[in-house]
């Protein structure tokens, strides 16, 4: 049965009647059209779909949107401030850390997630952090350069 569920995305007030069981990633792409989320596997294992819940990196494609109630929602279209691109943003350019670029905007979001926590982290802790991140492109090596480059552009007070 629909409910009306509320939530914020990227700042906005969102309200929909929905089935709550509905996958938080389906509500996103479908009836929001925020397309960063990627559908990769559906599985909770590939990490394309990544978003931050309250700070924290949460596959969509496993939340069902009844669970978000109230709750704050951060895609990569949160992540600018106008034509402005964030420090995370900026390094993975500057690296071309990506290929497709269709683990892109979950990568980016662990990184964010993960430099909220720990603003210097070693790179053994940020392959850590990414270990459940797929990249069928192979673009690994720039992703941890890119994630370096960002730890000391957002240090050097970029947010
Ligand atoms: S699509 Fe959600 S983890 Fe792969
Ligand atoms: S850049 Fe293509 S999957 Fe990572």
């Amino acid at each position: 049965m629909k409910e009306t569920i509320s939530f914020l995305v990227n700042n906005q007030q969102v309200t929909l009647l929905t089935e709550p069981d509905r996958p938080l990633l389906w509500v996103l792409r479908n009836d929001l059209r925020i397309t960063s989320p990627k559908f990769g596997c559906g599985e909770g294992y590939c990490g394309a779909c990544t978003v931050l819940i309250d700070g924290e990196s949460v596959r969509s494609c496993q939340t069902e949107v009844g669970r978000i109630k109230g709750r704050r929602i951060i895609t990569l279209e949160g992540l600018s401030q106008g034509d402005k691109l964030h420090p995370i943003q900026q390094a993975f350019l500057k690296h071309e850390a990506f290929q497709c670029g269709f683990c892109t905007s979950g990568m980016i979001l662990e990184v964010l997630a993960l430099l909220q926590k720990k603003a210097q982290p070693t790179r053994s802790e940020i392959i850590k952090a990414l270990d459940d991140h797929l990249c069928r492109c192979g673009a690994h090596k720039r992703i941890l350069m890119a994630v370096e480059e960002a730890a000391a552009l957002m240090k050097g007070g970029q947010r």
